[in-house]
């Protein structure tokens, strides 16, 4: 895809891998908004102040962005939380409730909320290069789970599963379905629980090399992640998961 004239509303985008993303398209020549609840975060990129577990903050958002973007033509879908969870203790049900909001049915909404003007994008570019585009977020940990991290795992499968149905649900109206399947990624915390955590800029100039490719890939797996996202076919599965269920061990009573 090209990341040089776009309009690209980041949801998700206040911090972390979405921020940053957000910096890499704006420093490519695009018009950038970055969302999410707290956009005080953010100073140097035109924001708004978006919700996605709230339709009414996603309406209302959509319509902001579109009054002052109607040329709106890339929706990122990055809001999540990443969270544990000890499912021997059932107050475990708030943390699963919450990370499906966010992750999963936020992503819905979200995208639902933008389709029918994406779809009115891709069709007035006649189905030339340009088009529209929407770029989901999953995870490494969606196709090899983090015990720790249940409901996350739920969450980042169903954002993929949905992703594979979204893109020939949209096939043929000039809006392209990619999906961001991140590894550890040094934001939120991750530096500090996972020395291995990719460092961001290493991360996004391997987004980008991939993003930017001709046709764009439907998944963007940077090196690090293929691991994860290919244990299933590689016979790695079973020896990996085990290995990521030592984690458990610093859950309290463990
Ligand atoms: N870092 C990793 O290792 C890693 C690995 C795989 C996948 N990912 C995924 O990458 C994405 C970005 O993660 P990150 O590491 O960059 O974390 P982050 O810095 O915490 O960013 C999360 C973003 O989601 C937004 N958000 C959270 N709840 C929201 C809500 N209810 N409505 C709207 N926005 C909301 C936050 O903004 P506000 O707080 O301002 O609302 C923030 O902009 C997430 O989907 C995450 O699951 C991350």
């Amino acid at each position: 895809m090209d990341i040089r004239n776009r309009t690209v509303l980041i949801i998700g985008g206040t911090s972390g891998i979405g921020l940053g993303l957000a910096r890499r398209f704006a420093a490519a020549g695009s018009t950038v908004i970055v969302g999410g609840r707290d956009t005080s975060k953010v100073d140097d990129l035109e924001t708004v102040r978006i919700d996605v577990t709230d339709a009414e903050s996603v309406n209302r958002a959509r319509d902001e962005v579109l009054q002052v973007h109607p040329d709106l033509d890339v929706l990122v879908t990055m809001s999540g939380v990443l969270l544990m969870e000890d499912l021997r203790d059932p107050a475990h049900f708030a943390t699963a409730e919450t990370t499906i909001a966010v992750n999963l049915v936020g992503t819905i909404r979200a995208i639902d909320a933008f389709t029918p003007h994406l779809i009115a994008r891709g069709g007035a570019s006649g189905g030339a290069s340009g088009g529209a585009d929407i770029i989901t977020v999953s995870s490494g940990i969606g196709f090899l789970p983090f015990p720790l991290m249940p409901s996350y795992g739920a969450s980042k499968a169903g954002v993929h599963a949905y992703t594979e149905a979204l893109r020939p649900q949209l096939a043929g109206t000039g809006v392209t379905v990619t999906e961001l399947v991140p590894p550890a990624v040094a934001t939120a915390g991750q530096e500090k629980v996972n020395p291995a955590a990719l460092p961001l800029d290493a991360y996004l100039d391997e987004v980008i090399g991939l993003l930017t490719q001709t046709p764009t890939p439907n998944e963007i797996v940077v090196q690090a992640a293929e691991r994860l996202r290919w244990a299933e076919r590689d016979g790695t599965y079973a020896d990996l998961l085990a290995a990521r269920a030592q984690s458990l061990a610093t859950l309290p009573g463990r």
